[in-house]
């Protein structure tokens, strides 16, 4: 039997304060292929190596990539869960200093645009299984559906992935204003990845800034630039985040920072279990912040 056993022996150094509950991050982006899934990989390492119990959750429910930039071969997933064939426990499995995966179903189109109650049954399960960790990272898939939404509306923090292309940009504006309207949200922390040579990330996230211009209430914190490196891609081919295999690398100093970073936000966020409550509130009541 999977469960407890695998859950991560290191004692954290992390709060457990906030009635227990795990600092939830979404890691989210509007387009895809911006660099989600290393981020997110990359990012649960940092927290695992800084003595965190850290759970990464794919909610790239039909594609999944998480257990591989992990370097982890799922036995069940949250398909086999969400049908019923697998406890959630037993689809639980733990990767790079302890850092616990709960996978997606890859290759299963139905999970990509789930109805409302197995939305509201996922937001449940992930909830429940949090309560074990310290930090839970969101790996949302590309786009602004419900899934995506409900995850990066109801997370306590969001880390927003941008490239310097125009278009990720303009996904970017578009999921940061979606997500105002929809949670309320004050802030996300915008990430550059595939930043170039001759390319500066203050430029990049100035871009943002001024496509979001007076329209946005919303702040957008600059959280640093991951530069565009074949280590990067060849590391989460083979399952080994760089932040493992290159621990000093520029890339593991900014995620390191940004981790710390959220990390001391923490005491911020209220101590209601909002996760929870989302789909079953957002059935009823119109989006917080929504304007009449
Ligand atoms: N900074 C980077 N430098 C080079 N390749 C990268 C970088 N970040 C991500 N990649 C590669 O880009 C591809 C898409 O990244 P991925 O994390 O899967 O994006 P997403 O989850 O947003 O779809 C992957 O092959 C990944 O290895
Ligand atoms: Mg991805």
């Amino acid at each position: 039997m999977a469960g407890l056993a695998l859950a991560p022996q290191r004692t954290p150094i992390a709060r457990r304060d906030r009635e227990g509950r795990a600092l939830t991050i979404a890691v989210t982006s509007g387009k895809g292929g911006v660099g989600k899934t290393t981020v997110t990989a990359n990012l649960a390492t940092v927290f695992a190596r800084l003595g965190h119990r850290t759970l990464v959750v794919d909610a790239d429910l039909g594609l999944a990539g998480l257990d591989v930039a992990l370097g982890l071969t799922p036995r069940f997933d949250l398909g086999d869960v969400l049908d019923g064939r697998a406890r959630v426990e037993d689809a639980l499995v733990t990767g790079p200093f302890g850092v616990t995966l709960l996978p997606a179903a890859p290759g299963r189109a139905e999970l990509a645009a789930l109805g409302t109650t197995a939305r509201a049954m996922l937001l449940a399960l992930v909830d429940e299984i949090a309560r074990r960790f310290d930090v839970v990272l969101i790996d949302t898939g590309a786009g602004i559906g419900a899934t995506v939404l409900d995850f990066a509306a109801t997370a306590d923090e969001v880390v927003l992935v941008v490239t310097p292309d125009p278009l990720a940009l303009r996904d970017a504006y578009a999921m940061a204003k979606v997500l105002e309207r929809r949670s309320g949200r004050a802030s996300v922390d915008v990430l550059t990845n595939h930043l170039t040579a001759g390319t500066d990330e203050l430029t990049v996230h100035r871009k943002l800034e001024s496509l979001a211009g007076r329209f946005l209430g919303l702040e957008l914190r600059h959280a640093g630039a991951i530069r565009h490196d074949l280590a990067i891609a060849e590391s989460c081919a083979h399952g080994v985040p760089l932040v493992l295999s290159e621990p000093s690398s520029s890339t593991a100093r900014v995620l390191t920072s940004l981790a710390r970073e959220l990390d001391a936000r923490r005491t911020e966020h209220p101590t209601t279990n909002e996760l929870a409550l989302a789909p079953t509130l957002s059935l009823v009541l119109p989006p917080r912040g929504a304007r009449p």
